[in-house]
């Protein structure tokens, strides 16, 4: 069955649709995570076989207020390229976490880092009433760091010594943006 671009829309940015993601794109999200180009900055944990997170993906919640991820379509060509989460809401405190990554690096500096975390965040802030998302971003991340910046994100913390990568301690940012600081 061809479905329109409408049914497939979820949050439509100005390069990226977010929608949900299908048991379909466990592998691809298996390759972006044995990729350590893509993985040089994320925690990874223990290596999974395909099988495994296929499984893993197939079982896991659906998404909801605590808890949505969104696989990153680019709008060109319809390619899933990374994904995106916002985690930890809490309608008490209006305050949320947000992951990001482009898998695919061919698509790397286009700009859809940059559009995928602004939709998700408008997103969060209108149809969520959140308040505030945070993240937490080694300091050496330069790329992700600059597009965090860019979007409003303003540093609020160090964490000394939490992210280890091959044999060194790295620090990471915390960054948080407000409702209303989205640009
Ligand atoms: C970091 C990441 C999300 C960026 O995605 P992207 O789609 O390439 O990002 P965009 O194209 O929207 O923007 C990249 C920006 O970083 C800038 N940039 C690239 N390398 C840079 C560097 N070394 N120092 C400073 N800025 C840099 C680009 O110039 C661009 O900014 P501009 O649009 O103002 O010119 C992507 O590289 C990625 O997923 N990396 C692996 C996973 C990861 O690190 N995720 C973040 C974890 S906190």
């Amino acid at each position: 069955m061809t479905r329109t671009n409408e049914e497939r829309t979820v949050v439509l940015g100005e390069r990226v649709r977010l929608r949900p993601m299908e048991p379909s794109d466990a592998e691809a999200l298996w390759r972006w995570n044995s990729d350590p180009e893509v993985m040089r900055w994320m925690s990874d944990g223990y290596r999974q076989t395909l099988a495994r997170t296929v499984e893993r993906f197939s079982q896991r919640e659906p998404n909801r207020y605590e808890d949505v991820l969104y696989g990153v379509e680019c709008l060109d060509d319809e390619m899933l390229v990374g994904l995106v989460r916002l985690h930890g809401a809490e309608p008490e405190t209006g305050i949320a976490e947000i992951d990001v990554y482009i898998g695919e690096k061919q698509y790397w500096g286009r700009g859809l880092a940059t559009d995928a975390m602004r939709t998700m965040c408008r997103y969060g802030f209108e149809q969520m009433r959140l308040h505030k998302i945070t993240l937490t971003v080694v300091t050496e991340n330069r790329s992700a760091h600059h597009v965090y910046s860019k979007l409003g994100f303003v540093e609020e913390g160090r964490l000394r010594q939490v992210f280890r990568r091959d044999g060194r301690w790295h620090d990471m940012y915390l960054m948080g943006l407000l409702e209303g600081e989205l640009r």
